[in-house]
């Protein structure tokens, strides 16, 4: 079988065939996100194209980001994710929507609420949303602004499907530390490119 970034089947290249048609059809909006989010599930119900090689991490970061496919000219980028036990990410923002899919094992999404108008530069005061178990075919989806947070409170290893509108590493996000009420760029990712 052909193999596409970072060892994936090809059957990568029918899903990127039908976002792109997906994207064509519909507006940026909940429909949007519905369709996408049904036309990803089936990868979570039937994982065999989960390779060995999407559960690579990188130590520092504590987490392993390996990139499925990047649509040129600033479109949608498809990737995986992979947390370390006991590892996490501070909350941030995606400046773009966003759906991810459990695959296997089971992190935590919580969402935030920012309570501050953004007027102080360098400020935020947030407060905890929500928080949902994200595991094997359980979905989040994420508007521009949508602030999370992700922990693996497990043993194991987990590992979810991200799928956004255009490329994180080169978009200017946000993070934030809700203990300190700080809000600074958001780091840039490694990500493994294939
Ligand atoms: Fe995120």
């Amino acid at each position: 079988m052909a193999e596409t970034k970072n060892g994936v089947p090809a059957m990568i290249e029918t899903l990127v065939a039908d976002i792109r048609r997906i994207l064509g059809e519909e507006p940026a909006g909940e429909p949007m996100l519905a369709a996408l989010t049904d036309r990803l599930a089936p990868l979570a119900r039937d994982t065999s194209w989960i390779v060995d090689e999407l559960y690579e991490t990188d130590a520092n970061q504590g987490f392993g980001i390996s990139v499925l496919h990047e649509e040129e000219d600033d479109g949608f980028l498809l990737e995986t994710v992979c947390w370390e036990p006991g590892r996490g990410v501070a909350p941030h923002d995606h400046q773009t929507w966003g759906v991810v899919m459990g695959l296997a094992g089971e992190e935590i999404n919580v969402d935030w609420r920012r309570l501050d108008d953004g007027a102080e530069p360098g400020r935020a005061s947030l407060e905890q949303a929500g928080e949902t178990v994200v595991t094997g075919g359980v979905v989040k989806t994420f508007r521009p602004d949508d602030i999370h947070s992700i922990r693996n409170d497990s043993d194991r290893p987990s590992l979810s499907l991200h799928l956004y509108g255009r490329s994180l590493a080169k978009t200017d996000r946000s993070e934030f530390n809700p203990l300190a009420g700080t809000v600074v760029p958001c780091p840039k990712r490694v990500r493994r490119t294939g």
